[in-house]
């Protein structure tokens, strides 16, 4: 089986390329990523039946022919930081849908099935006492540059399904965790942090929760989607990780043996959403999948020991992105 990856040099994408070479000894594998700040060629170092084109999914010249010689496409590829995306819309507008759009019309232009990865931020988010979670008839309620232009792709995916019948399925996953995240985002940035000695800094009270999954548990699913989902229909991802960000920010503190509450707040962002929390009855009672990372002590653990042991990989980001945050008060 022959498939395009886009965004694949990013954190997921990345993933899944090495948990596809690993268990797929049919797989060759392509990936599509314009190596923006978020992608690099060094997380598929090392991997049989892989290479990387360098180029633009909103580039039809770019996408078009790799479309055309694949039987699958698995389109992670995104901006995909909320508080870049409050800083500049522009790259989110452009890559998210224009270049949806474009990985839309390859597919339909040449009969190849697509996944098409989303996000639970597209629902919003839930007051920390409601009773019920995202599910999958959820109505979109996006808050923020990202989640709106993720939430406008899935719409095109369907519609895109409706109109011209591609093959598709969507699934919109909670917040992922684990070993190759940009420096930038939450954990990874806490953990770097903590190895170089600087305290921790927690947005307002840290009250925020997030439903925290392993990305391996991400990957999983999607694979069980490409297998068993019915086309056109949408699953919702999560593993039943609901914690405070405040709880992460003192289990990560205890992990790596400090006091849990040797951290700072900091201000929080505009439009910071209060909660996320995923339904996953669809995706386990229809298509038979289960997490294997059922514990997030053990898979934050292993999280930490990954950073501790391949600094090599973060560490030319590390400064630019603190200069950043420092820039914007954070
Ligand atoms: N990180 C999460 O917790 C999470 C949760 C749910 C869903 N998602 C979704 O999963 C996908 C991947 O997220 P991630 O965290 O790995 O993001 P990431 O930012 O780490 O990776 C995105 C990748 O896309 C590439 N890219 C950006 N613009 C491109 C373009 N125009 N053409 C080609 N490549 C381009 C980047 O270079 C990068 O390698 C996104 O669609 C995101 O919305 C992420």
């Amino acid at each position: 089986m022959k498939i395009l990856v886009t965004g694949g040099a990013g954190f997921i994408g990345a993933n899944f390329v090495r948990s596809t070479i690993a268990s797929r000894p049919d797989a060759t594998v392509t990936v599509l990523d314009k190596l923006t700040y978020a992608g690099s060629s060094e997380s598929l170092a090392g991997l049989d039946r892989t290479s990387l084109v360098q180029g633009d999914i909103a580039d039809r010249d770019t996408i078009e022919p790799l479309v055309a010689e694949h039987d699958l496409v698995v389109h992670f590829a995104a901006e995909s930081h909320n508080d870049n995306s409050l800083n500049d819309p522009s790259p989110f507008v452009q890559t998210n849908l224009v270049g949806t759009f474009q990985v839309l019309e390859s597919v339909r232009r040449h009969g190849v099935r697509l996944h098409h990865i989303s996000t639970d931020e597209v629902y919003g988010d839930l007051e920390l006492d409601d009773p019920e979670k995202f599910h999958e008839t959820t109505a979109y309620n996006p808050s923020s540059p990202y989640s709106s232009t993720k939430a406008g792709s899935d719409l095109l995916v369907r519609a895109w399904v409706r109109s011209f019948g591609i093959e598709a399925t969507i699934s919109n996953c909670s917040n992922n965790y684990g070993p190759y995240q940009h420096v930038e985002k939450f954990i990874p940035r806490q953990i770097t942090n903590l190895i170089d000695g600087v305290r921790p800094r927690l947005y307002g009270a840290g009250a925020n929760v997030r439903d925290w999954i392993h990305v391996d548990d991400h990957n999983s699913a999607v694979w069980t989607i490409i297998e068993k989902g019915r086309i056109g229909e949408t699953y919702l991802i999560g593993a039943n990780g609901e914690k405070s960000n405040k709880e992460v920010v003192e289990m990560i503190l205890e992990g790596m043996g400090r006091d849990k509450d040797d951290y700072d707040h900091v201000a929080d962002r505009p439009g910071h959403d209060l909660r996320y929390a995923i339904d996953s009855t669809r995706l386990r009672e229809e298509l038979g999948w289960t997490p294997r990372y059922t514990n997030f002590a053990d898979g934050l653990a292993a999280t930490i020991d990954w950073y501790r042991t391949n600094e090599g990989w973060w560490r030319p980001q590390k400064a630019a992105v603190e200069a950043k945050y420092a820039a914007q008060g954070q």
